[in-house]
C-alpha cells in the first residue's frame, strides 16, 4: 500500500474538484467500489467524507467533519460532503470528461453538489502574485506530514485532506499599497523572501508550521480557480490527520490570541470539508479499511 502519489506532487496545470452527497436508496458500496477503481491517486484522487462512512455503519480513525467554529472571525462555513474527488491532467476539457465517466459511476448512489475548474497560475502563484507552497515539506518529511503510520493496513498510506474554496476580492487587494500586500503575507511578491518586520497578523506567522506544539506540518496542492469573474484559491491541506490544519485554522481566526490573520481582508472561505484519501493497492483505491 502506498500513498497516492499526487500529494508528493507538485500541482498540475488543471484540475478539476468534484464534491458529491449521499442519494437516498442508493447502492453505496457498489458505486463507491466502482470508482475507486477508476482512482489511482495520480490521475484521480479520492478522499471519502464522515457520512460516507456513517452511511456505510464503518470507521475510520479520526475521521471527522469540518469542525465548526462559532467564535471563528470571520466566519468559516462548514460545507462537509460525502465524497471529493480531485481530477488532476493537463487539459481541462479531459478533465471535464473524465469527470462525466466518473460522475457516472457515482450516480446510482451519489449526487454531484459542486465542480470547481481549477489551474496553475505562472510559476505556482496564487492570483494575487503570491508563491503558494514554498515552505511545504519535501521527501521523507512530506511523507511524515501527510500520510497515517503505524496503524496497520488499510490506514497506513492514508490521508486526510482538508479543502476549500476561497473567493477573493480582487477590488480590496488592488487597492492596498504593495507594502500593505506583502504585510498581509509576510512575504515580498517579488523575491518571495520573509519579511522581518511583517506584523504578527500576516499569513506566514499565523501558520508558522513550527510554531505549533506539536509542529503543525501539512503538504498544501492548493490551486486558483476561475467562475466568470469570481476567482480565488482552492486550499487543499494533506495531513496524517486533521490536527495540524485544524491548528493552523484556529490560529487564522483568532483562536490562539485573538488576532485574527490578514488573508482576511482580501479573501474568505466559501466551502470548507474534510475527507479521507485511503492508501492505493494495485493502482487503485484500497477501500478494505471500510469493511
Ligand atoms: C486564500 C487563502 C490562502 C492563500 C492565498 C494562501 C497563500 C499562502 C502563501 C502565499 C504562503 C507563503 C508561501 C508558502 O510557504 O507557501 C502561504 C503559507 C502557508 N499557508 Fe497559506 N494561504 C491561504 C490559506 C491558508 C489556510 C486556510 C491555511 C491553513 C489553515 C494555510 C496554511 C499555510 C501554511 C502552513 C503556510 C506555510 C507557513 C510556514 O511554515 O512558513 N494557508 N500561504
Amino acid at each position: 500500500m502506498t500513498a497516492p502519489v499526487a500529494i508528493f506532487e507538485p500541482i498540475p496545470d488543471h484540475g478539476r474538484h468534484l464534491f458529491f452527497d449521499i442519494k437516498p436508496g442508493g447502492d453505496l458500496r457498489t458505486a463507491l467500489k466502482a470508482l475507486a477503481a477508476e482512482c489511482d491517486g495520480q490521475a484521480a484522487v479520492l478522499g471519502v467524507g464522515e457520512p460516507l462512512v456513517r452511511a456505510l455503519d464503518a470507521a475510520v480513525p479520526g475521521l471527522r467533519t469540518f469542525p465548526q467554529l462559532p467564535q471563528a472571525k470571520p466566519p468559516i462555513p462548514a460545507t462537509q460532503h460525502a465524497l471529493w474527488l480531485w481530477l488532476r491532467g493537463d487539459e481541462p476539457g479531459n478533465l471535464l470528461l473524465r469527470g462525466h465517466a466518473l460522475e457516472a459511476l457515482a450516480a446510482p448512489a451519489f449526487a454531484l453538489k459542486q465542480a470547481i475548474v481549477s489551474f496553475r497560475h505562472q510559476d505556482y502563484r496564487d492570483l494575487t502574485g503570491y508563491e503558494d507552497g514554498t515552505e511545504n515539506p519535501e521527501g521523507e518529511a512530506a511523507s511524515e506530514a501527510a500520510s497515517a503510520m503505524g496503524q496497520g493496513p488499510g490506514i497506513d498510506g492514508s490521508s486526510y485532506a482538508a479543502v476549500q474554496q476561497w473567493l477573493h476580492d480582487f477590488p480590496k487587494f488592488d487597492a492596498m499599497s504593495p507594502t500593505e500586500q506583502n504585510h498581509c503575507f509576510g512575504r515580498d511578491r517579488v523575491s518571495n523572501e520573509e519579511l522581518d518586520d511583517a506584523p504578527e497578523s500576516a499569513h506566514v506567522k499565523r501558520t508558522a508550521q513550527e510554531d505549533f506544539d506539536p509542529e503543525a506540518f501539512v503538504v498544501r496542492r492548493s490551486m486558483p480557480w476561475v467562475a466568470g469573474e469570481d476567482a480565488g484559491l482552492v486550499f487543499l491541506a494533506f495531513g496524517k490527520s486533521f490536527d495540524a490544519f485544524e491548528a493552523q485554522l484556529r490560529r487564522m481566526t483568532g483562536h490562539d490570541d485573538g488576532l485574527t490573520d490578514a488573508l482576511f481582508r482580501f479573501t474568505r472561505p466559501l466551502t470548507g470539508g474534510y475527507y479521507w484519501c485511503p492508501p492505493i493497492g494495485n493502482g487503485a483505491v484500497d477501500l478494505s479499511a471500510l469493511g
